[in-house]
């Protein structure tokens, strides 16, 4: 848990107008009304599809663009876009409690008319709640790298995810990944090169994919094309300052301080 990121000022994530309330979230919010992501049903197991839900519908013009930042914590990358392109809705998902009510807070005050906030695990989220080709673009930056082997199974990118993308991109739509950490783009790329086309360079370095990371490919791309994706170089937003990738709250503190530059790319889903 994050210590009181809101130095004890008082914080309201507006369940029903920009934070979307979970079962889960109820429980912090039993005075929240709005169920706009019910619980499970209960023939999900026999039934994948019966727990989709529909998160244009959670906008004011549910036609519009749909974007998706996966891990927002406090809220700048997603705060500053949602205001550069206010004709594209953005949904924002983190699943620390702390952060994403401080988020949720950030874009109440800032009136903020074309983003939601979700507290939910976002691989969970794609997998089994989220309708085939809903977003344009999805945002993963400064992933949670989990350096112990033993909790490499918490790292958002895994096969399974990139199934999940694929599914619930639209055609053309983007994975814009950005991370520091060397080894967990090192786990990326192992990743992103069974998905992209045969001889796509992804990765800053001259070492073979570790093969080790394959086992479970072959399944979770049962069915999809291949390639699934095109891979694209990563162009920073035009409001991002000098310096930055993407100007959040980790970069500026990270990297920028420590002069180094992160590792960023871009899959394009293919038909
Ligand atoms: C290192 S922080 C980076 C936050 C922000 N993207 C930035 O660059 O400042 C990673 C964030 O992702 C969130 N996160 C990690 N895994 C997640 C998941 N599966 N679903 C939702 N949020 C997740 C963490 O709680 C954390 O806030």
């Amino acid at each position: 848990m994050p210590q009181d990121i809101s130095h004890g000022k008082p914080i309201d994530d507006a369940p029903g107008v920009i934070g979307v309330i979970t079962p889960a979230t109820l429980r912090h919010h039993p005075e929240a009304g709005a169920i706009e992501y019910p619980p499970l049903p209960d023939d999900i197991a026999s039934n994948p599809r019966s727990g989709f839900v529909r998160p244009a519908g959670w906008f004011r013009d549910g036609e519009a663009r749909l974007e998706l930042e996966i891990g927002c914590g406090k809220g700048t990358f997603i705060l500053e876009q949602s205001g550069a392109s206010p004709a594209t809705n953005y949904l924002g998902i983190e699943w620390q409690y702390e952060f994403y009510a401080y988020t949720a807070d950030r874009l109440r005050r800032a009136r903020r008319g074309n983003v939601r906030m979700l507290h939910a695990d976002a691989s969970e989220f794609l997998r089994w709640r989220c309708p085939d080709a809903t977003f344009d673009v999805i945002h993963l930056y400064f992933s949670d790298p989990w350096p112990k082997a033993k909790h490499h199974k918490n790292r958002v990118v895994q096969h399974r995810f990139l199934r999940e993308v694929w599914r619930v991109l639209r055609t053309g739509g983007e994975l814009r990944v950005v991370t520091d950490h060397d080894e967990l783009w090192r786990w990326d790329a192992d990743h992103f090169a069974f998905w992209i086309r045969a001889g796509d360079v992804v990765i800053d370095s001259t070492d073979e994919y570790d093969t080790s990371v394959h086992k479970s490919a072959p399944a979770a791309m049962e069915g999809l094309p291949r390639p699934a994706f095109e891979l694209a170089a990563f162009t920073p937003p035009e409001w991002v300052g000098e310096g930055c990738v993407v100007g959040t709250n980790y970069e500026k503190k990270k990297c920028v301080a420590a002069s180094k530059e992160p590792h960023a790319c871009v899959l394009k889903k293919l038909p």
